[in-house]
């Protein structure tokens, strides 16, 4: 019988630490949802008490969700997990997880806390915690730089103290995979009641060793191992989903492990978070990226074409990537369109649909043959869910080798529109500067980011931008065959963002 795994997400926790991802309570539930099809155990909705929207995304997770259990941070603080219980209380399951850091390091120079003090407060909390909800994660934060017989004192005291979950995390991507193994062997030979609870495993990728060190544990005890979509997460991120599980599948003669994820969720849940997040995934990224299945060179297709298995060890099906298939034309009508919406998998309102066909309709205008991909590209626009409180009217650029790029842009806001007109150092400068004197403020861009969506030269191209203000960072995302639209509608979105965030007060003019 193999080994159950569970799989605690954190992408709308430790994920949304990513610097530049700022996701409203909409996208959280929307990411959550896909999680819940995903088929998650857990999800870590949020750090409950950090800000009033932390709360509020968690609360509303757990509302909507019903089949997975919904966690909340909370450190080792009484005001914590009461905020974290006041976020999770209307969960169908709910959880509460609360850490504190074991390590010398940490103690000594972030706690200023001995390791007697320490432990009575991981004990406590616990206690505390558990009068709340049955359900408690403990974490040992920093554990795999704890000394041993500290951590394993630990743990043994917080299961007396009800803990559920014990969770050993490599906080700061430190471990290798052997010593990671031999920990959590050594947890589960020498802690007693350790067989009553999960022992999870939590670890970050700074030395690219987050899933190795997700995978060894798992051979060597863990039951439950916690991770994000896309591998999201603070510096490095956290170990990515999408690559254990596979890693699990594919390897089920060497892992003997099962688990309840439904695998061919996968893809639409990668591109649903890179799409909310403004985080695109790098094309050789294993699984998810645009080059994990493709075969580039001659000996190689060759194979491919004779057997399959000569070069593919996994099936591009099996994570739910579809053949690339042409599928309609100028002709087609809302009810095809419907249609090859739900065949793709998407469930959206009348409202979505309605701004997607218009957007299918523009496109086929352009673009000889439409496909799988520039729908999911054109409804993924779509997804995020920011108030347009400017539209964009009309843009004109004059650009060239020997002229000076101009821009001139209308925005619409409540009815008014404005125009402004600016020059720059090409026309993507030159735009983006007469939009921030359209909208009223200015933004500092960070980050550009074009790519095809498909091959050919009428493709669909896709911009992500990355804007800072305020000390804050904000993303947008537009679509186009023209990539000076595609920029525009960026940057827009990204104005729209900041508002949503920021507020209108910003405006001046
Ligand atoms: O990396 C870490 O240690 C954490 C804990 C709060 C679980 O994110
Ligand atoms: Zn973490």
């Amino acid at each position: 019988m193999p080994v159950r795994i569970k799989i605690f997400d954190t992408t709308l926790r430790d994920g949304e630490q990513t610097p530049g991802v700022n996701l409203n309570v909409h996208e959280k539930v929307e990411i959550a949802r896909q999680l819940e099809r995903l088929g998650v155990d857990v999800i870590e909705a949020g750090f409950a008490i950090a800000s009033p929207g932390d709360f509020e995304a968690v609360n509303e997770v757990s509302k909507v969700i019903k089949d997975v259990k919904v966690a909340s941070l909370a450190r080792a603080l009484e005001k914590d997990i009461d905020v974290a219980w006041e976020a999770v209380k209307n969960a169908r399951m709910p959880r509460i997880h609360t850490f504190i850091a074991t390590s010398d390091i940490h103690m000594k120079h972030k706690l200023r806390m001995t390791e007697e003090e320490v432990l009575e407060r991981a004990i406590q909390m616990v206690r505390y915690a558990k009068k709340y909800c049955e359900d408690v994660e403990f974490s040992a934060e920093d554990a795999s730089r704890t000394r041993m017989d500290f951590l394993y004192k630990v743990i043994e005291e917080t299961i007396k103290a009800g803990a559920t979950v014990i969770n050993i995390p490599d906080t700061v991507g430190y471990a290798t995979p052997g010593e990671f193994g031999e920990l959590i062997r050594g947890i589960k030979n020498n802690v007693p009641n350790i067989d009553k609870v999960d022992i999870s495993v939590h670890c970050h990728n700074d030395l690219g060793m987050a899933v190795a060190n997700s995978l060894v544990a798992v051979e060597n005890g863990a039951t439950q191992v916690e991770c994000t979509i896309n591998g999201l997460g603070e510096r490095a991120g956290n170990a990515a989903l999408e690559e254990i599980i596979m890693g699990i599948d594919t390897r089920k003669d060497f892992y003997k492990a099962g688990h309840k994820i439904d695998t061919t969720q996968i893809y639409r849940s990668s591109r649903l978070v890179s799409t909310l997040t403004g985080i695109t995934v790098q094309p050789n990224k294993a699984i998810v990226g645009a080059n994990a299945f493709a075969h580039e060179s001659g000996i190689h297709q060759h194979g491919v074409l004779a057997e399959k298995t000569t070069y593919e060890i996994m099936k591009p099906e099996s994570i739910g990537l579809k053949q690339n298939r042409l599928v309609l034309g100028k002709l087609s009508g809302r009810h095809a369109f419907e249609e090859k919406l739900k065949e793709m998998g998407y469930n959206l309102t009348k409202e979505q649909i309605t701004n997607a066909f218009q957007k299918f309709k523009e496109l086929a205008d352009r673009k000889k043959d439409v496909t799988d991909k520039d729908i999911e590209a054109l409804v993924e626009e779509k997804v995020a869910r920011i108030p347009e409180v400017f539209q964009l009217e009309t843009y004109q650029i004059s650009s060239g080798d020997k002229v000076v790029s101009t821009a001139t842009v209308s925005v619409r806001r409540n009815g008014n529109v404005y125009t402004e007109a600016a020059t720059g150092e090409g026309p993507i400068d030159a735009a983006f500067k007469a939009m921030e004197r359209t909208v009223g403020f200015a933004l500092d861009l960070e980050d550009y980011n074009l790519r095809a969506v498909t091959g050919g030269k009428d493709a669909l191209g896709e911009v992500t931008v990355r804007v800072s203000k305020d000390g804050r960072e904000f993303t947008g995302r537009g679509v186009s065959t023209d990539i000076i639209e595609a920029s525009v509608r960026a940057y827009l979105s990204a104005i729209n963002r900041v508002l949503s965030e920021l507020g209108e007060d910003i405006i001046q003019r």
